[in-house]
């Protein structure tokens, strides 16, 4: 690469040492407009045509969204077609506001309101672009030269809107210096007065200055000083309302936004999942997502966002990436050993606490509230811990592992993680776990048995277990007694070349698995050297499955060991 001073003319911050925001916090939702089908429109391989943009403004609608810039009507068929498909087949909720956007030119103007007709809320969203750069190298003129297109247009819209406002309708005025972020703030703060002043603008009807980053070029922090630095200049301050329009061009939309909420400014341009220009605007779902997780109402509803996603990429036919913060397929997945044993100790300690907040480590917002709930949480590779197949084992399949056997069912599922170099999927580690424990019926197998229980005059159980097992071909008689069936049977295996073995511990719980409700037992025995072996049964007779259990555990040992 060329050396960068050699190319690239740094941003030139403005100074602003008396800084406000950084010590300001964002308590309030901005006032949200969507600029899908604009902006995100005309980003796209293939724009919308009309059935997916009404698709996507329904979606957008049933989200909540109250301002939408629905197009650029002067700008080709297919979108003024769009603003009377809306207007006339009656789409338009009564609190929903459109948007239309229109250069600073006359015709287009007129167009656009032709395309309005029969409206009943309307943002009139006019621009023309300011920056220095702009009007070096594509206007040929001066500060005063870009002010001048800006007064007349709105002298026009002004003119041009009285028959409209005299017939009732809710018609309001948007004004952008376009790349504003590139412009000399006091001359953005010279022309968007004038604006203001040209339009009529009072605090009883505020005019919307929409301030964009049309490319992003500074930090976050830098933007936020010019909005600060602009609101503060501008005379007719309180006859506007200060929106927001970032791009994404160096990856910091979303903080641009909320620094410059910080800084002042009460509405913000988005899209869903940040589509459009170049690297997209300012991601919506993010930005009213970070808001809800610091416990302030966004006013947006994105509690089916997987929905939202497949409209969203039916209709652009773009691809939403697994690592798209709150949507991405990924970002509710936990691959780490360290990160799977933390969410798990949290979801406990949701369930026993009774927290009414949400407490679960690596999971900054709770996947059901974005409808995600039935998504595995816990998913197992290389990467993942002893944790982490039970984790699976339990949400899956319902058995709850005892925890000193989850290293030794970890280690399985983690050599078949390396053996095969790949994600394992759910049902794999099910059938891991199923010939590792429960397929160990043999060379021990039991071919019948029974027991027999009396409980005597203090109360004492006293259990006989009398049964026939399997070694190999050769079958044989066994017979205990014990103060339950497990150590009936345990006793009664004593002595048959299975007596290397003592009971460390079981646990046995119901598995429901269809309408079939099961026993499952787990089995934990130490050999003579110290060595833990576990075993699991499965059995509709929760006397029996503890009996499996223990051949399964004996059945691994004298295979393994
Ligand atoms: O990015 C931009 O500057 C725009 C304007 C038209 C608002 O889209
Ligand atoms: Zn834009």
């Amino acid at each position: 690469m060329k050396p960068a001073h050699e190319k690239y003319i740094p941003f030139v911050p403005i100074r602003l040492p008396r800084r406000t925001w950084p010590d300001r916090e964002l308590k309030a939702p901005p006032i949200w407009c969507s600029v899908d089908l604009r902006d995100g429109n005309q980003a796209l391989i293939d724009p919308m045509n009309v059935e997916e943009k009404l698709e996507l403004f329904h979606t957008l609608v049933d989200i909540g969204v109250k301002e939408i810039e629905v197009g650029f009507p002067s700008a080709s068929e297919t979108e003024y077609a769009f603003i009377r498909t809306l207007i006339e087949g009656g789409h338009i909720p009564d609190d929903v506001t459109i948007q239309v956007l229109v250069q600073a030119r006359e015709h287009l103007i007129k167009k656009t309101f032709e395309a309005i007709d029969g409206a009943k809320h309307v943002i009139f969203h006019f621009y023309n672009s300011t920056s220095t750069l702009q009007r070096k190298v594509v206007f040929h003129t001066d500060v005063a030269g870009v002010k001048q297109i800006a007064v007349d247009a709105a002298r026009l819209i002004r003119e041009l809107s009285q028959p409209v406002l005299e017939a009732g309708v809710d018609l309001r005025y948007q004004y952008s210096p376009e790349s504003f972020m590139g412009t000399e703030m006091d001359a953005a703060v010279e022309i968007c007065q004038a604006v203001l002043e040209e339009l009529g603008a009072t605090p009883e009807r505020r005019v919307i200055l929409n301030l964009p980053t049309t490319v992003e070029n500074c930090m976050p922090n830098y933007f936020a000083d010019e909005i600060e630095y602009f609101i503060a200049k501008l005379p007719a301050r309180e006859s506007a309302i200060i929106s927001l329009h970032p791009h994404n061009d160096r990856g910091e939309g979303v903080a641009t936004a909320e620094l410059g909420q910080l800084a002042g400014a009460e509405r913000v341009e988005a899209t869903l999942f940040g589509n459009g220009e170049r690297t997209g605007n300012v991601d919506m779902v993010t930005l009213a997502l970070n808001l809800y997780t610091q416990g302030v109402d966004p006013k947006l509803d994105f509690s089916q966002i997987n929905h939202i996603r497949d409209v969203y990429e039916r209709v652009t036919k773009m691809k939403i990436g697994e690592r798209q913060p709150y949507v991405g397929e990924l970002v509710f997945t936990a691959f780490s050993g360290s990160h799977q044993d933390a969410i798990n100790k949290g979801t406990h300690y949701m369930q026993e606490s009774g927290t009414e907040y949400w407490e679960v480590p690596y999971l900054p917002i709770d996947p059901a509230d974005v409808g995600r709930e039935y998504e595995p949480i816990i998913r197992i590779n290389s990467q993942s811990g002893k944790g982490g197949a039970a984790f699976v084992m339990q949400h899956d399949f319902g058995f709850d592992l005892p925890k000193n056997m989850h290293p030794e069912f970890g280690h399985i599922v983690q050599a078949e993680t390396d053996r095969v170099g790949k994600e394992l999927p759910a049902q794999r580690i099910y059938e891991l776990f199923q010939s590792e424990y429960i397929d160990a019926a043999a060379p021990y197998q039991l071919v019948r048995h029974s027991f027999a229980e009396f409980t005597d005059e203090e109360g004492h159980s006293h259990v006989t277990f009398a049964g026939t097992l399997r070694h190999k071909e050769t079958v044989f008689q066994v017979n205990g007694s014990g103060n339950g069936p497990i150590d009936a049977f345990f006793n009664a295996i004593h002595g048959q070349k299975m007596d290397r073995f003592t009971f460390v511990d079981y646990k046995e719980h119901a598995i429901k698995r269809g309408s079939d409700s099961q026993a499952v037992a787990y089995i934990h025995l130490q050999d003579q050297a110290g060595q833990d072996w576990f075993g699991v049964g499965i059995s509709h007779n929760i006397n029996l499955a503890p009996l499996k259990g223990i051949l399964s555990a004996i059945n691994r040992a004298v295979t393994f060991s």
